[in-house]
């Protein structure tokens, strides 16, 4: 199924039953010359891609899979930022659409009162010249599992929309709400710069003034996090008293 919105993102939207992962698919599609702003989203992912080669588990139809093909018109250094461009804008975007009021967690995850509601994987795809650089944004957004889904711990660990409001929702009400706030948030980035994402951010954010562990390449570091950078790094002041800066890895909240 092929629908068409207004704007640049979602543009073109493949909407398909099932698929291994939407990720992949845009990988492919990418390859054959998609234009940016195309999205794919799945009612079910049978192989999902989570961070850190992980496995994403979704339930038919209980979520919101999609991935967005971007170009961003930034220099690369500074693509990584985009990940928390896009938390920024999902978390928002939720907002509007039903009301829950999600955190960002460092660098991209999206949980309300510490259990995990969204996740985001940017994948960046290199291209031959070097000069336009492709990114595939996936979202994997949990918006009908109910508490049954979640056994035994899990139930600390993940949520869902339809759990936080209380009622039934409509994942494809939420869909050109989320497009439309990826749009604007991407746009102001391409033009403004990290700034005003920053800004944002650090308003949304759970991550900051937490004790946290983050893993990165292989290093362990322990401490408060104490700044997100004018880059999107993000700062941590070990026991000691140093201040260690990262712009890649995984956090965990020891406080949620
Ligand atoms: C994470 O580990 O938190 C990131 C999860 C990202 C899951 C989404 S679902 C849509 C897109 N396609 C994939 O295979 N993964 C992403």
């Amino acid at each position: 199924k092929v629908e068409r919105r207004q704007g640049t993102i979602g543009r073109t939207v493949f909407h398909l039953a099932e698929v291994d992962s939407t990720n992949r698919l845009m990988g492919g599609l990418a390859r054959d010359g998609a234009l940016p702003g195309t999205v794919v989203v799945a009612d079910h992912q049978v192989a999902g891609r989570g961070k850190g080669e992980r496995p994403w588990f979704s339930r038919p139809g209980e979520g919101l899979c999609l991935s967005i093909l971007l170009s961003p018109k930034r220099p690369i250094e500074e693509v990584p930022q985009l990940t928390l461009v896009i938390a920024v804008a999902v978390a928002e975007a939720i907002t509007r659409a039903t009301g829950v009021q999600p955190r960002v967690k460092w660098p991209n995850d999206l949980l309300v009162d510490g259990r995990k509601l969204c996740g985001i994987l940017c994948e960046l795809l290199s291209s031959a010249d070097g000069d336009v650089h492709h990114v595939i944004a996936g979202i994997g957004l949990n918006t009908g599992l109910s508490v049954d889904d979640f056994p035994g711990s899990l139930q600390a660990i993940g949520t869902s929309l339809a759990i936080e409001s209380g009622r039934a929702i409509d994942r494809f009400a939420v869909l050109p709400v989320l497009l439309d706030h990826l749009e604007a948030w991407v746009e102001l980035w391409e033009r403004e710069g990290f700034a005003p994402v920053r800004d944002a951010w650090v308003r949304l954010s759970c991550t900051l003034g937490k004790d946290i562990t983050l893993e990165s390449e292989g290093t362990r570091c322990h401490g408060v996090a104490v700044d997100l950078g004018i880059d999107g790094s993000l700062s941590i002041r070990d026991e000691s008293g140093e201040v260690h800066h990262f712009h890649y890895g995984e956090t965990r909240l020891s406080s949620a």
